[in-house]
């Protein structure tokens, strides 16, 4: 009964400071469910294909996914999308330089995507692992071990978390989001309803879409998240095989000695 209500305490005092912060209006990420949480989740190929559309019309005009090859796209476990798909859209999307030309030249499949550092926008290709949605309390990891690390989540909470509020500073304009810390976030909002048309009449509005292209950003930045679950998996299960034969190897081995009466 005392161990119960020390740990409650306990509890209370680290997670009293967050209460406090998110009260604050401070970083503000929403939880979303994604297909691909949890030990034996997998990315759902058709999300990604909808969040590579909502990328290719909405986000490449500022960012650039320069680490991701294009090729990926038709790999298992991704959007999975057919050579030729991959072929067609490389060449009718992008142009890369080519320095053997000297000129520009639509995209193949072995190129990566373009980089674009023409509005000071990040690039995205790492952008789900570098961010962490969740934290704390205290510094202790336990929202990210009970929730992941989040960095879809971030994405999502940031592309939904605009207020409306603008202010200009030294010229630039400023956007009030409650997912980005500090709060005033340089980005204007990018998405709004109906902006992309999906070819399978899925839901396009701006929540919709930002959480599929989260899921696209997390498959950019982990290709092989589900090949790592998987091992992972196996790994696991070895491990357990082998911990029960070493118990009853040892419990034979010191059967002898164990089992002898002392006088
Ligand atoms: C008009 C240009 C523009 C478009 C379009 C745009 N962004 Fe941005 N984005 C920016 C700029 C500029 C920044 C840097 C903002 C800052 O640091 O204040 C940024 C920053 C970001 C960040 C990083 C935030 C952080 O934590 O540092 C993410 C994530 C992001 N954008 C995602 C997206 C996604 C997803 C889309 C498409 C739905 C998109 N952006 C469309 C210009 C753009």
């Amino acid at each position: 009964m005392f161990k119960k209500t020390a740990i409650g305490a306990v509890f209370a005092i680290a997670l009293a400071p967050a209460a406090a912060l998110a009260a604050e209006g401070e970083q503000h990420i929403e939880d979303f469910a994604f297909s691909f949480e949890g030990p034996f989740g997998t990315y759902d190929q058709h999300q990604l294909q909808r969040g590579l559309q909502v990328y290719t019309e909405v986000c490449s005009a500022c960012h650039g996914l320069q680490y991701v090859p294009l090729r990926s796209l038709s790999e298992d476990g991704g959007p999975t999308m057919s050579e030729d798909q991959v072929r067609a859209y490389a060449a009718e999307t992008f142009e890369v330089f080519d320095s053997e030309l000297d000129d520009y030249r639509p995209a193949v499949p072995t190129d990566h995507f373009p980089a674009n550092t023409a509005m000071g926008a990040p690039d995205l290709s790492m952008m789900a692992k570098s961010r962490a949605g969740f934290h704390g309390p205290y510094g202790l990891g336990l929202n990210q071990l009970f929730k992941g690390m989040g960095g879809a989540e971030y994405i999502a909470s940031l592309l939904v978390g605009y207020t409306g509020e603008e202010k200009e500073e030294a010229g630039t304009l400023f956007y009030e989001n409650t997912a980005f810390p500090g709060g005033w976030i340089s980005m204007a909002p990018p998405l709004f309803d109906e902006q992309v048309e999906f070819a399978d009449g899925h839901a396009n509005d701006m929540r919709a879409m930002a959480v599929d292209v989260s899921a696209f950003l997390m498959w950019a930045a982990e290709p092989k998240m589900m090949a790592r679950k998987q091992a992972g998996f196996i790994g696991v299960l070895f491990l357990t095989i082998l911990s029960v034969l070493l118990y009853l190897t040892n419990k034979r081995l010191w059967a002898p000695v164990k089992g002898r009466k002392t006088p």
